[in-house]
């Protein structure tokens, strides 16, 4: 441990905490045909436990008596007890369409009556109903809704939030978007990354072909002039855009300066798993219908895949799999996988907590895996490489306290958040 005095201020120290998760052990991964791993062996962890923030990165993280000894908590400008409670890395989800207007719980309803997705969308419903919503609304109603919704994301722990465009289809409306994406970002303690998915539907008055060419020629040089966006996705999908559609949309946009995402295999099998590992994209997501091959060839290109267990739910769809991903995959310098919300008016819920307890029921996680696929994981699905996800030394100090001794916690208590304090970057903003 270094010197304080040398180093920098003493932003915080948490201490006493029962249990402080570091991120990922070292060698962490699931052996091919073996059991899943335990806790022990995957997360690097502490019990009786405390973190040391020095200019607002995590200076140390171990026992409470070493860390205090070196960082007494009296020398802190903020000190945390936590009081029994567990230490996690704040989350990271790293796929949200976040930013809409209008109101569609109605389609949820319709959905219990048996109405598909594909139904809703191709009688004027779904995203064209949300993009109808956002155009009419002013940048101060955009803006207000999505501070609301990182609110809400704060208080249940989330510290870093990727947000696509999406719900304005015109070079306008994407780039207002984008705008308020960023605006929010400013304004709010919670990281916002940006993301263009001008190639979320298709416009009416327009077939797919024709639309590809507006986002191609018109919204992509305007999205890069505009310099906010990080990444460019697209919603591959039948009756959507065609694997070819979304290829071009991803060169167009990876050579304007935006790395590839893919909406890939979430209502059918048409190929954009294929894609995102054949133009290195960061993530491919959804994956609900990805075959073996396409598990494998993901994990080749080192694309991570990032699963969204709140759509199948939302849907009344079949999971995916998560041991698919995980068997045989390794933690060391890269993630087998992330779990994110995918939070967006058909996907109703801002809560990572609720994505980690379906990641465990449904897909097949232990705890220990849907913490690092909801923290660590989620940093790589965004490329970033700062320590983000993980509480390891010179790592942003984004973490959260809960009221709960144990990171088991996180899954096991659903329907509602253990998240009691957040620190970003070392600074209280909940709780
Ligand atoms: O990830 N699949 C496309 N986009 C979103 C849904 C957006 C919406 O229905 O408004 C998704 O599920
Ligand atoms: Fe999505």
């Amino acid at each position: 441990m270094s010197d304080p005095g040398s180093t920098g201020d003493l932003d915080a120290v948490v201490h006493d905490a029962a249990e402080v998760v570091v991120g990922p052990a070292e060698g962490a991964g699931a052996e091919a045909g073996a059991p899943p791993p335990q806790a022990d062996e995957l997360l690097e962890r502490h019990e009786d436990a405390a973190v040391a923030v020095v200019d607002g990165r995590v200076a140390a993280a171990g026992p409470t008596e070493a860390v205090t000894r070196e960082y007494p908590p009296e020398n802190a400008a903020e000190a945390v007890d936590a009081a029994g409670g567990a230490v996690i890395p704040g989350f990271v989800d790293a796929h949200t369409h976040a930013l809409f207007a209008g109101d569609r719980s109605d389609e949820f309803e319709a959905k219990l009556r048996g109405k598909t997705y594909e139904d809703i969308l191709a009688e004027g419903g779904g995203i064209l109903r949300t993009v109808g919503a956002v155009r009419a609304a002013d940048d101060g109603t955009l803006l207000s809704n999505l501070l609301t919704h990182l609110d809400r994301m704060l208080a249940a722990g989330t510290t870093t939030v990727e947000v696509k465009s999406g719900y304005g289809l015109d070079v306008e409306t994407e780039l207002r978007m984008l705008d308020v994406i960023d605006r929010a970002d400013r304004r709010h303690p919670v990281d916002v990354v940006p993301t263009f998915m001008g190639a979320h539907a298709v416009p009416e008055g327009l077939d797919s072909g024709e639309y590809v060419d507006r986002v191609v020629e018109d919204q992509i040089p305007a999205v890069a002039d505009q310099g906010i966006a990080r990444f460019c996705d697209v919603f591959c999908e039948e009756g959507v855009f065609s694997v070819e559609e979304s290829r071009r949309v991803l060169a167009a946009g990876a050579e304007a300066g935006m790395a590839p995402k893919v909406h890939a295999e979430e209502l059918t099998h048409l190929g954009g798993t294929q894609l995102a590992a054949e133009v290195g994209a960061t993530s491919a997501d959804h994956l609900l219908h990805a075959t073996d091959e396409d598990v494998s060839a993901l994990r080749e290109a080192g694309v991570t895949p990032v699963l969204l267990p709140g759509t199948a739910f939302g849907l009344g769809a079949e999971y995916a799999d998560a041991r698919r991903f995980l068997d045989g995959a390794s933690w060391d310098g890269a993630a087998p996988v992330a779990v994110a919300t995918d939070f967006n008016p058909n996907c109703y819920s801002r809560a990572m907590g609720f994505a980690a307890s379906l990641s465990c029921v449904e897909m097949g996680m232990t705890p220990a895996e849907s913490v690092l696929a909801t923290t660590r994981g989620g940093a790589a699905a965004l490329d970033l490489d700062d320590g983000r996800g993980t509480l390891g030394e010179g790592a942003p100090a984004d973490l959260a306290v809960l009221s709960a001794p144990s990171h088991r916690y996180v899954p096991y208590n659903f329907g509602e958040t253990t998240v009691r304090t957040v620190l970003k970057e070392g600074e209280r903003v909940h709780g």
